[in-house]
């Protein structure tokens, strides 16, 4: 593993980066969520590192090297942000709630609740990694390349880091019937969180959008917005299936056609070889 610096000037692009705006929003609504996520996850596996032997020392380096990806990933969606927040209000106090409900997992949940939490989401991330991958290319074609530059090298260092918090979580709390029923758990609870606050997004986002549209442009718009999620879900059920399987592993995981090339460029942003 190893960290990519991602040239995040973003300057040049609006909150429509694609010509399918339904498209662009519904993905503005997605970013938005690992800017308050990915830097929980990142406090989380400090408290876990606290509790692991010394001698787990590949753990330790693999902790490390996985906060400081999300960290970075984290910087580069945030700027992106700044982007699709001008002209939505609504945008920013929906951020202060979500970022307030992960304060209080913190601080009231047990750690392993909040580590299968975001095993949760790391398993979950299989979905997009695939997808973006491998079913986007209808939408990529008429987007920005720097936004799918973002996307795809984010997805990328997910497939890449997969494994690190489904190891800790197993290091910290055996493989029996009680981390099964807790991973499960914090996989539901995670599906349903993030879900909640990408959606509630996607709606202030949307619907500013369609204010003032033509019935005819409203009924296009909202027959753009089901197919760009028939795409995403495609497949969904087929993961939640082999996620909420007692054998599953990370480990597994088959990278789609065009990941581990990316994961040779040193900074994706520009696209400098490693
Ligand atoms: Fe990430
Ligand atoms: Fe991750």
């Amino acid at each position: 593993m190893k960290v990519r610096k991602f040239d995040a000037d973003f300057s040049s692009l609006t909150p429509h980066w694609s010509s399918n705006h339904e498209f662009a929003q519904l993905y503005n609504a997605a970013s938005l969520c690992p800017a308050q996520l990915e830097p929980y996850m990142c406090k989380v596996l400090l408290k876990a590192k606290k509790l692991l032997p010394a001698r787990a020392e590949a753990l330790h380096r693999e902790i490390d090297w996985f906060i400081a990806q999300e960290t970075e990933h984290c910087r580069a969606h945030a700027l992106f942000n700044r982007i699709i927040a001008t002209g939505y209000p609504g945008i920013k106090a929906l951020e202060r709630q979500y970022f307030a409900d992960y304060s209080r997992l913190l601080k009231t949940k047990s750690l392993r609740f909040n580590l299968a939490y975001s095993e949760g989401f790391e398993a979950l991330s299989a979905l997009p990694v695939d997808l973006y991958f491998q079913d986007f290319d209808e939408f990529w074609s008429e987007s920005d390349p720097k936004a799918v530059a973002m996307w795809k090298w984010h997805l990328a260092e997910e497939y890449e880091h997969r494994n690190v918090v489904f190891e800790v979580y197993h290091a910290l709390y055996g493989a029996g019937p009680v981390a099964y029923f807790w991973r499960i758990y914090g996989l539901f609870y995670s599906a349903w969180h993030i879900m909640r606050y990408s959606n509630a997004f996607a709606d202030i986002l949307l619907s500013k959008d369609r204010e003032g549209l033509s019935r005819e442009a409203l009924a296009a718009s909202k027959a753009r917005e089901k197919h760009v999620k028939q795409v995403s879900w495609r497949g969904g059920w087929r993961y939640m299936l082999r996620i909420d399987s007692p054998f599953y592993s990370p480990h597994n995981r088959k990278p789609p056609v065009g990941l581990l090339e990316l994961l040779e460029i040193d900074n994706p942003g520009t696209g400098a070889a490693a």
